[in-house]
């Protein structure tokens, strides 16, 4: 039987996405995984914030840096009358000086797209007093937020996507290129996409922004199987499992997983899962690709888009840059 049929039918033995995709994570041979996405419970969310606080990670200060810069810059390179989309607005904190520059010249709509009820209201909370903006929530999953987005636009409206936070690195490389060329197909020619990309910088610090010496990441990645024990009847002893954070030269990818300290043995009820872990056996959970700034232009044209203008951050390591729909 073809893999996805046998995975649709799977699927509908479980009472929820999240227990579908636990179970196929789970009884993945060799590498057992979890899909990152999951990461973002309100939890989750919270911890993933004081990340970005860190003095280790510095991924987010250093788009903010970008972005406060050159927003009136980056404003200057867009047609008039932009609806602006988001996919994964996070708090929205790095988001504000984009949209005031934009809102300074006219009313502004703004959809950030999250699967995170969570992160949606925090944005609000965060964005809703600029002037002139209104903002338009999708609780949904990017690609199917965008096609939303992009049936809803009026004639003559052009449509900026934000894709900030390195978000992209979390994609493999051949999969980045299909991510963009899924957003491109959503696109009309002149459409653009504003796409932040963490660059690749020296081992220590790169590790030390995954694994940080106050156990934050830890916790934040951690919680993962916290919330499979609370959502899905499950019994992981969280105490037999430890953060890793590891560099993998191959890919220009620093790989998260969660690693067995002992043997363990499991049952995830509502994933209809009894499951084992030999001692050292990791699971993985999330993968941040490392961008070298000349690698912007390359991945744009292959997905469709031109890659017109770039800002740097020198301070940490950061590339944003403006991809337009060819
Ligand atoms: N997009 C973020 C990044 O790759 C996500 C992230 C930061 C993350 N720290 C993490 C994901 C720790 C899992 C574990 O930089």
């Amino acid at each position: 039987m073809p893999q996805a049929t046998t995975q649709a039918a799977q699927s509908q033995r479980f009472s929820t996405p999240f227990a579908a995709a636990v179970h196929d994570g789970l009884t993945h041979a060799p590498q057992k995984e979890l899909p990152s996405m999951y990461l973002y419970d309100e939890v989750g969310s919270a911890l993933f914030e004081v990340i970005t606080a860190l003095p280790e990670y510095g991924v987010t200060r250093a788009e903010e840096r970008v972005l406060n810069a050159h927003a009136a810059d980056i404003v200057a390179e867009l047609p008039r009358n932009v609806t602006v989309a988001e996919l994964g607005s996070g708090s929205g904190r790095k988001t504000r000086r984009i949209l005031e520059a934009l809102c300074k010249k006219r009313p502004t709509e703004y959809c950030p797209i999250e699967i995170s009820p969570t992160a949606l209201q925090l944005c609000r909370r965060e964005l809703g007093d600029i002037e002139r903006i209104s903002i338009v929530g999708y609780e949904r999953d990017y690609l199917a937020g965008l096609a939303e987005v992009s049936a809803n636009r009026k004639e003559g409206e052009v449509l900026l996507v934000l894709f900030l936070g390195s978000t992209i690195g979390n994609f493999a490389r051949l999969a980045a290129t299909r991510f963009l060329k899924s957003i491109r197909g959503m696109l009309k020619p002149g459409d653009s996409l504003l796409l932040g990309m963490d660059l690749l910088k020296p081992l220590d610090t790169l590790i030390a922004a995954y694994d940080d010496p106050i156990g934050v990441t830890a916790a934040f990645n951690l919680n993962l199987l916290a919330r499979i024990n609370r959502e899905l009847d499950a019994d992981i002893p969280l105490d037999a499992f430890e953060h890793l954070a590891r560099f993998n030269p191959d890919a220009r990818s620093v790989e998260m997983h969660l690693r067995a300290k002992r043997p363990v043995r499991a049952t995830i009820r509502a994933a209809g899962l009894s499951v084992e872990f030999r001692q050292g056996e990791t699971i993985w959970t999330e993968s941040s690709h490392k961008y070298l700034a000349g690698e912007a232009g390359p991945l744009a044209a292959d997905a469709g888009f031109t890659c017109s203008r770039q800002w740097l951050d020198n301070e940490w390591g950061f590339a944003e840059s403006l991809l337009v729909a060819k």
